[in-house]
């Protein structure tokens, strides 16, 4: 691309584009106090998942702020510490995996399954209700139960 100028409009029509609404993907974040904040403050030009499928500790997540706020994220001084508290809480290193609210991103990376398999995880959630147990995940087509029992530590239902 010659014109540079039109990098930043071509980057916000990718963007707007998508369709992201903050609103949509409040149900995906891990509950707490700050959940709405984040989604407002995280979840406009990406989704949720594009954050919940890593696990950070504080200096970890902090870095992510600044590296957004470079990317022009408003992030109020007032908001800043209940979103990094909790990301911690919920993201933080050994933060396990709500199984009943992530997102196909986070399902997919911490349970090691295809894009598809991550999808049909949701998708099973989505019109059976909340799964259970481990035994219940493993009712979703195209799963290996044996794969899954090594994340079982991992999982919060
Ligand atoms: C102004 C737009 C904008 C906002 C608001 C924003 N981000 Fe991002 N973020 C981006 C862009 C652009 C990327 C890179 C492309 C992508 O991964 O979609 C990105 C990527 C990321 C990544 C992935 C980095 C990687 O290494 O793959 C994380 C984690 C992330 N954002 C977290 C957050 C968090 C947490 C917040 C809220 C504090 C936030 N973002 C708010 C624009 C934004």
């Amino acid at each position: 691309m010659r014109n540079w100028a039109a990098i930043p409009a071509a980057c916000a029509a990718i963007l707007l584009a998508a369709g992201n609404k903050p609103e949509e993907q409040v149900r995906f974040l891990a509950e707490g106090e700050a959940k709405m904040v984040v989604a407002r403050r995280c979840a406009s030009c990406h989704t949720a998942g594009n954050f919940t499928k890593f696990r950070k500790d504080e200096a970890g997540w902090e870095q992510v702020m600044g590296d957004m706020a470079n990317r022009g994220a408003e992030i109020p001084d007032d908001d800043y510490d209940g979103i990094v508290a909790y990301l911690v809480r919920n993201y933080g290193p050994s933060a396990k995996l709500v199984i009943n609210r992530a997102p196909v991103e986070e399902v997919g990376k911490l349970l090691e399954l295809s894009k598809e398999q991550a999808k049909a995880v949701v998708a099973w959630r989505e019109a059976n209700g909340a799964f259970r147990s481990l035994e219940d995940l493993v009712k979703v087509p195209g799963l290996d139960a044996r794969k899954l029992e090594p994340k079982r530590e991992m999982l919060a239902f």
